[in-house]
């Protein structure tokens, strides 16, 4: 396919070789010239239809490392707001001779839907509830920079599940790179389907956290929640919150992730989100290459 859509139909050779990309542009953006001549023929759309600081900055510092024309788009300033359509909305941009676009947007499936309209390219940055196909595999890639392998490493999901494009995305990811997965949260922030993607379930953190060699703690998804009462923040930060005095009594050490933005003092403590054990900051890092590894190999099936 010339779309990344999810990483649901994506196979372990596809991310071997995303990674494999990856690596090599890592290597170039830590040169001092950071960028290459790959996509100096390419327009590319950032069309962002819900609000985001890592992955529209990292997309489009991605497109300008790979010498792309770039044009973004945000919805709140737009004449979606006079009532145009999305169809009306990419084809207006797509008339501009763009080729490809990257979409994020509230609607779980509105790239999926594009796809079957537009001639473009594109990348799923993000559609509500569903997928966050980059954010997966910059995890990954981060876990396999960190811990050498994904395979055979147990990593727990922790929180609000139940909200979190980057939860499904994350289980896909890591299942199909050999990894075992555990999520844990209150039942109200799980799916009902948890059980059978083939992950652990667990209640208490404290558990979760002694079983996994990587915690990936999850935001507290206020904007998408309906019930907005159970459990309420305190609650959730008293039995859920990953603090530095529950690492103290593991007897390990554990690499912690974040997807951002961080709810600090909610699902993550400052004392553990600016520590040693967290590659948070690694994760975004590594971002921007995941991103120009994927922009490249989909130009490449134009
Ligand atoms: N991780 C992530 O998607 O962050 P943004 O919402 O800021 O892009």
């Amino acid at each position: 396919t010339r779309h990344l859509l999810g990483i649901k139909n994506l196979s372990e050779e596809d991310i071997q070789l995303i990674f494999e990309t990856a690596d090599s542009f890592k290597e170039v953006l830590n040169r001092p010239i950071k960028k290459v001549p790959s996509l100096r023929d390419i327009t590319i759309a950032n069309v962002f239809f819900e609000n985001s600081t890592r992955t529209k900055l990292s997309f489009e510092l991605a497109e300008k490392r790979l010498s792309a024309d770039v044009v973004n788009f945000a919805s709140g300033s737009s004449s979606v707001k006079k009532g145009e359509t999305l169809i009306d909305t990419v084809n207006n941009i797509l008339a501009m001779k763009v080729d490809m676009v990257v979409m994020r947007h509230s609607s779980p499936g509105a790239p999926h839907f594009l796809s079957r309209h537009i001639r473009a390219n594109i990348v799923n940055a993000g559609d509500g509830t569903h997928e966050h196909p980059t954010q997966a595999l910059l995890d990954a890639f981060s876990i396999r920079e960190k811990l050498g392998d994904v395979a055979g490493k147990k990593v727990a999901i922790i929180g609000d599940v139940l909200h979190s494009r980057v939860a499904l995305s994350n289980i896909f990811c890591l299942q199909k790179l050999g990894a075992e997965v555990m999520v844990c949260g209150p039942a109200t922030l799980l799916p009902k389907y948890i059980r059978d993607l083939g992950v652990q379930v667990e209640q208490e953190v404290f558990k979760a956290l002694q079983w996994c060699d990587v915690a990936n703690v999850l935001r507290i998804q206020l904007e998408r929640q309906q019930i907005k009462y159970f459990p309420s923040l305190r609650e959730y930060s008293l039995y859920y919150g990953v603090n530095k005095k529950l690492l103290n009594r593991l007897n390990k050490e554990i690499v912690i992730m974040h997807p951002g933005p961080i709810n600090r003092g909610v699902e993550l403590n400052s004392d553990v989100a600016d520590s040693d054990h967290s590659i948070i900051l690694q994760q975004v890092e590594n971002g921007v290459a995941i991103r120009m590894a994927v922009l490249y190999l989909l130009a490449g099936l134009k």
